[in-house]
């Protein structure tokens, strides 16, 4: 296996700003292959990222297809249907799991034994189930999850309370949908409780956790697509893997009796090394946080059933 090699499947508009965002800030990358059904636009892709390497770092960028996977240390996977205005990422679900099989399929047959990195929607899902199709260990497969809506969150408390996004210490768990929640009662500001610091009313904090639900669809309803956010946490997860640098973040890791609950995805912290990831963090919820994990995972669980079946 080439432990710097990574294989990016579907070169839209999230897998081509993935792309762009490895090349300039994960140093350690020597080779990124691009997958795409549109191989003639994917070429062009690839020969303007090659136009950025000189600039940054001696990466060979081409396009290729599944077989390329065999010796790649990570395989990226954004190809899906994205959602189009009013839809939610649930609405997807059949038409992506389809073009998932797909897609995984092949890749466990060319031999891959590196690290599966899922954002297509819906992700919590997609993971899940790369992780049955595949076979593979469950820490070898991961989801982009929350990453997203914890950024979304930290901008949003920074907006409504005047902190700087950066100084917030806060998650969002659960699906990365319509189920997310947000961890109020571990959340911080500058290290100190931000319970301690601001007025969290139900009201405030319903208001607040709605928002960070809704952003997506806010930008889908302007600009026709989300891609900056998810794009970088894409980058960010595998920069953990090929610099092995145990990076604690909310995405979507396997449960497996955390939170009371086994064989899912869902958004929680966890800590990521070049084995995939190297530890699931339970974090402490309030009751009533509690039961929204439980609800987002009771609503995940029965979208698989009816997938299965
Ligand atoms: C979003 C898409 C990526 O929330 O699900 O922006």
């Amino acid at each position: 296996m080439k432990n710097r090699k990574v294989v990016l499947v579907g070169d839209g508009a999230v897998g081509s700003t993935f792309a762009y965002s490895l090349i300039q800030s994960v140093k350690t990358v020597e080779e990124l292959v691009i997958v795409d059904l549109n191989k003639e636009r994917s070429q062009g892709d690839a020969m303007d990222l090659q136009d950025v390497t000189p600039l940054t770092a001696d990466i060979d960028i081409h396009i290729g297809d599944y077989q390329d996977a065999a010796d790649a240390a990570i395989v990226v996977i954004t190809a899906g249907v994205p959602r189009r205005p009013g839809e939610t990422r649930i609405d997807l679900v059949n038409k992506n799991v389809k073009i998932l099989r797909s897609i995984v399929e092949p890749i466990v047959e060319s031999g891959f034994k590196g690290i599966f990195v899922v954002s297509a929607n819906p992700v919590d899902i997609l993971t899940t189930l790369t992780q049955k199709i595949s076979g593979f260990p469950r820490e070898r497969v991961i989801g982009t999850g929350t990453f997203l809506d914890k950024a979304r969150l930290n901008v949003i408390l920074g907006d409504h309370f005047g902190f700087k996004p950066s100084e917030i210490d806060a998650l969002v768990l659960g699906e990365h949908g319509d189920t997310s929640f947000v961890n109020f009662d571990e959340a911080r500001v500058n290290g100190r409780p931000l319970k301690d610091q601001v007025d969290l009313t139900p009201e405030v904090k319903n208001q607040i956790e709605t928002e960070v639900r809704q952003r997506g669809g806010k930008i889908i309803g302007t600009k026709g697509a989300t891609f900056y956010g998810v794009a970088y946490g894409l980058s960010t997860i595998c920069r953990a893997i090929l610099e092995n640098n145990y990076k604690m973040m909310v995405i979507s890791a396997p449960l497996s009796g955390q939170y009371g609950i086994k064989d899912l995805y869902l958004g929680t912290p966890a800590v990521i090394n070049s084995s995939g990831i190297a530890q699931v963090i339970q974090t402490h919820l309030s009751p009533e946080e509690h039961e929204k994990m439980k609800r987002s995972a009771e609503q995940m669980q029965a979208v698989i059933d009816g997938v299965s079946s």
